[in-house]
């Protein structure tokens, strides 16, 4: 067992370093043990055989993919199996557990808790967020930390609360200390909320955040240009069943207008805009 016991001094360094960690962001720890990213990476074994012997001075070394094959072919069988079970999933129930047997998304690892949904599954307004952050980890719940308290007084704003709509997120496991989800792990989470839509039926869509907007209208165009504009929500355009279709809006993050507080107001005209919307449909 290694000596735990340390010195004044080193305790002074290793709260500052903490103290530095936290600051940067990195509010928790993810291994038992440090990787040191900054070691040096042994060379790759060259593909081609040259009969044993190193390789010819000068000899071209292969170039290093992007990523390992197998790690490609990890993903993409991962995406399949997504794709079946959430397919098999014929109520809300079996898509939950479903996705708590689910063992292709690296980021389930590294999450306390699935989060999947809350609200009302029989409403007829559906929020779809990004991924749930740290207080929705601990919680199980998403949007329950400050964004979403400050989501919940957007929603009051137009007389909505969490008894009128539904909310999920795109991931329902939080990316290690927030951090932006990888297309592959996106990619094997959206069979699972493309099935929850379905499932819940909602007449209207809000995506909440550019990586929503994105991954749910299928384009890189960002979030800026993406909001406020009404959009037939398509899963069969995205891989998703068809013969669902319903108007979609996108809105701005609270957790942006947490730190930008003067995008607040397009923020209220695209609550405005979601009002009218439930009108016309007699929502
Ligand atoms: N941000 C999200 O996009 N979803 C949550 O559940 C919480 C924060």
């Amino acid at each position: 067992m290694s000596d735990l016991s340390t010195s004044a001094d080193e305790h002074t360094e290793l709260a500052d370093l903490l103290r530095w960690f936290v600051e940067a962001g990195a509010d928790e720890a993810i291994g038992d043990e440090p990787i040191d990213r900054l070691a040096a990476v042994p060379e790759p074994e060259p593909r081609v055989s040259n009969g044993g012997k190193p390789p010819l001075p000068g000899a071209k070394q292969p170039i290093r993919p992007q990523a390992p094959q197998a790690e490609l072919a990890d993903d993409k069988a991962a995406i399949d199996d997504a794709r079946a079970l959430a397919a098999a999933a014929s109520n809300l129930d079996d898509l939950r557990n479903a996705m708590a047997g689910f063992a292709g998304c690296p980021l389930k690892a590294t999450a306390k808790n699935l989060v999947f949904a809350d609200g009302n599954p029989q409403a007829k307004i559906m929020l779809v967020g990004e991924a749930p952050g740290r207080d929705e980890d601990i919680q199980g719940l998403p949007f329950v930390g400050r964004s979403g308290q400050l989501l919940d007084r957007m929603l009051a704003s137009i007389g909505l609360s969490r008894e009128t709509v539904y909310i999920s997120n795109v991931l329902p496991w939080r990316p290690p200390g927030n951090r932006t989800p990888t297309p592959a792990e996106t990619a094997m989470c959206l069979p699972f909320i493309l099935r929850h839509i379905e499932l819940v039926g909602p007449k209207v869509l809000v995506c909440i955040g550019g990586v929503s907007a994105k991954e749910l209208f299928g384009t890189k165009t960002g979030i800026t240009r993406l909001r406020g504009q009404w959009k037939d929500f398509d899963p069969a355009a995205i891989g998703g069943p068809a013969g669902q279709t319903m108007p979609a809006i996108a809105m701005l993050h609270p957790a942006y207008l947490l730190r930008q507080p003067a995008q607040k107001r397009l923020a209220w005209r695209d609550l405005l805009s979601l009002k009218d919307k439930m009108a016309e449909l007699g929502l």
